[in-house]
């Protein structure tokens, strides 16, 4: 399955995925990283692996809709057939959602449903939970609600701060991206039309 990946910054979560679609094992080959901002380092990790690189910034643009329109043209270039949004600051318009729906992830540093939105860790850390955590999910027209695909449970330790707790978050992210981006480039995963999500062996 032919993987295009959408970055906005370091790309730690962009690496995992690299580095998971080089097994001879994965179904997931990335062709294109696309960042909406030029310069970031994510960009560099895409180059030294040998992937190409485009940056759609989304200043140039005087609408989402335009923006959205060029990010879509770079993926059909590419002819990708899954996009992986991999600390992608951005909110797609909802013709690029319906467009990709099935095919677009994103990764959530919490538990959904719980603390939707930005700083889900500082929610999190001011919520007093014990236990947090990431989620992959298919990406949906209202934001953070997509089907859910993968979650892995992360301890918030005493004494945590919004950054301890993020960077024990973000272990888990690159570890929940892969099997996410693998079970949905080999089939075992996929959306219904109904927005449900059906697991292949389960069917
Ligand atoms: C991660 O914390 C992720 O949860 C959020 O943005 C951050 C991406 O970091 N969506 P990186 O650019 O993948 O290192």
């Amino acid at each position: 399955t032919r993987v295009g990946v959408l970055i906005s910054g370091t790309g730690t979560n962009l690496q995992a995925l690299i580095e998971q679609a080089k097994c001879s094992s994965s179904s997931a080959e990335i062709v294109v990283v696309i960042s909406n901002r030029p310069g970031v380092q994510g960009l560099k990790r895409a180059s030294l692996a040998g992937i190409q690189t485009r940056v759609v910034d989304h200043k140039l643009y005087g609408s989402r809709a335009e923006f959205d329109g060029t990010i879509d043209r770079v993926l059909e270039e590419f002819g990708v057939e899954l996009v992986c949004l991999a600390g992608f600051m951005r909110i797609l318009t909802g013709t690029f959602v319906k467009k990709w729906t099935g095919k677009l992830l994103n990764i959530h540093p919490s538990l959904l449903p719980s603390f939707k939105g930005v700083n889900a860790q500082k929610q999190a850390l001011q919520a007093g939970v014990r236990v947090t955590g990431c989620t992959v999910h298919f990406v949906a027209e209202e934001v953070d609600a997509g089907a859910i695909i993968v979650q892995e449970a992360v301890p918030v330790e005493v004494g945590d701060s919004e950054e301890s707790l993020s960077d024990r978050i973000r272990e888990a992210e690159h570890r929940a991206f892969p099997t996410a981006m693998e079970l949905v480039a080999s089939g075992a995963v996929q959306l219904r039309e109904d927005r449900h999500i059906v697991w292949k062996q389960q069917s």
